[in-house]
């Protein structure tokens, strides 16, 4: 979909279809919405005399223009009481709406941005509308062969504002439009089934993403790794065929010296569970567990695309999780990249074993900071449910960093603990640790596994097990891969640039 802004005035555009965001206690309609009813004789205010629409969040419906106005249809949007509206209800709004136009494949429509709706955040609603309606319309499609006309975008969506506001709304349009193509690149590697999505193809994606000069990207081997001792990422995938990468973006967008954020994404191309092999009910969905991966990635592309004024590197293990012959199995002693060595209890708590390589690599980068995004553990949707970020780590100013980005982006987030006494649950009899902590506090363990491997740094961990898939529809998030941590992401280095 294209999304592109246009001076002039809404009630006066040649189109299919305008929208109409109305708030659920509006007696009285201003603005552009006045407008379009004028042109239409009434109808809006009709409709909305009646109980057929009453503005109740996420509530839609199509109203007939007439004659007389250079529109065909309306399509009235409810946000919901005014009071209680904020940037995520806007984007869910306008999500609400391009997905009904769709359905009546409706090809264009235009909007007006109403100020009032979030005052003072101009750059807020402009974000919001765009990025409600480019991840709403999202669909995975390389792999539909005979439905293709059915399941047809909305090829266009125009946002017509005064011409005093045009900079900044189409400046504004085209970082936005930047951060949806980077969600939407990451929806894209997380639904890639995993025959067609391994470590190599995974690498050879983030090849194609690095321009060489900005964003620069290199890829450890397996020869490389079984040099630097990365024995834990090369411990997970012996029992597959399909050899390990080790993912390097950079990017330089502050001062040379000053030390970069490292982001590592857990890159399982698929988890079978390896030796202790998963159950087969939905082990067709362990596809995503690339997500951390794929959002890293897609974060790194979009820093770059933007220019943010930042140094970033990404770090991204990636294996396949298999039980072949020559797989790790129960009671395997691994000697990590850090020195450490590890006791295999399950080698289906794989994540964190090269999440722990990546971890210690990032400390030759002198990081001002370390987040990784992992889809860890099923216990993480236990105790949060699937839409809901867990996070843990160590540094209460960068927690608070996270906590602020994750509430500009709308991807909730809730912190758990990680006390000592988890590190106790870890203990292993004859190596230094082990790499599950029994079915207790799984989320947690698994934060205090990874911190045995972390420096000194200020660091967090993410835990996108529930969120990084959608298991039905949600108003942006159509059900499947939905690129969670990309907007959090951006929004945190966005926030710490260098002024
Ligand atoms: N990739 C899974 C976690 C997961 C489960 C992500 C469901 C998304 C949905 C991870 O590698 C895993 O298998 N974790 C185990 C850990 C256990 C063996 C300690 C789990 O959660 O069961
Ligand atoms: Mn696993
Ligand atoms: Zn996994």
């Amino acid at each position: 979909m294209k999304i592109t802004v246009k001076k002039g005035k809404l009630a006066q555009t040649k189109t299919q279809s305008v929208i109409l965001l109305i708030c659920e206690d509006e007696k009285k309609l201003s603005g552009e919405a006045a407008a379009v009813d004028n042109k239409t004789g009434g109808l809006v205010k009709e409709m909305l005399k009646s109980t057929d629409f009453t503005g109740k969040a996420l509530q839609t419906a199509v109203l007939y223009a007439g004659k007389n106005a250079p529109f065909r249809r309306i399509l009235l949007a409810g946000l919901g009481k005014k009071n209680e509206l904020t940037a995520e209800k806007v984007r869910q709004t306008v999500a609400k709406a391009v997905r009904h136009l769709c359905e009546l494949k409706v090809g264009q429509a235009a909007v007006a941005p109403e100020w009032n709706l979030l005052p003072g955040q101009k750059n807020t609603l402009i974000a919001s509308m765009v990025q409600g309606a480019r991840l709403g319309l999202y669909k995975y499609l390389p792999y539909k062969t005979q439905e293709k006309d059915d399941s047809a975008e909305m090829p266009r969506l125009e946002i017509i504002c005064d011409p005093a506001d045009y900079t900044l709304a189409a400046a504004e349009a085209r970082k936005a439009n930047i951060i949806a193509d980077a969600v939407c690149f990451a929806r894209d590697l997380v639904s890639a089934p995993g025959n067609e999505m391994t470590p190599s193809i995974l690498a050879r994606q983030a090849r194609k993403i690095a321009d060489g000069k900005k964003l620069v990207c290199s890829v450890l081997g397996k020869a490389k790794l079984k040099s630097l001792g990365m024995n834990a990422l090369l411990a997970v995938a012996a029992g597959s065929h399909e050899p390990p990468q080790f993912i390097v973006l950079e990017y330089k967008g502050a001062k040379k010296s000053a030390p970069p954020v490292v982001l590592a994404g857990k890159g399982l191309t698929f988890d079978a569970g390896g030796i202790s092999l998963k159950v087969a009910a939905k082990m067709d969905e362990m596809k995503m567990d690339m997500a951390g991966a794929a959002a890293v990635m897609a974060v790194a592309h979009a820093t770059a695309r933007l220019g943010l004024a930042v140094n970033l590197v990404c770090l991204i293990p990636a294996a396949e999780n298999m039980p072949g012959g020559g797989a790790l199995k129960p009671g395997d002693i691994v000697r990590s990249y850090s020195g450490k060595t590890i006791e295999i209890i399950n080698t289906d708590a794989e994540g964190r074993l090269i999440l722990a390589d990546a971890l210690a690599y990032a400390y030759r980068y002198k990081p001002a900071a370390v987040i990784d995004i992992a889809t860890l553990t099923g216990a993480c949707i236990v105790a949060l449910g699937e839409e809901v970020i867990g996070m843990l780590g160590t540094d209460d100013a960068l927690k608070a960093g996270i906590k602020k980005a994750s509430e500009a982006a709308g991807e909730l987030l809730w912190e758990l603990p990680l006390w000592d006494m988890y590190s106790e649950m870890i203990k292993s009899d004859i190596a230094d640790v082990k790499n599950t902590g029994g079915r207790q506090a799984g989320t947690i363990t698994a934060a205090a596994f990874l911190n045995k491997f972390t420096g000194d740094y200020p660091w967090v961990h993410l835990d996108i097990a529930g969120p990084a898939w959608a298991s039905k529809d949600r108003p942006y998030t159509p059900k499947g891969a939905s690129g969670a941590g990309v907007r959090l992401l951006i929004e945190y280095l966005k926030n710490i640039q260098a002024k």
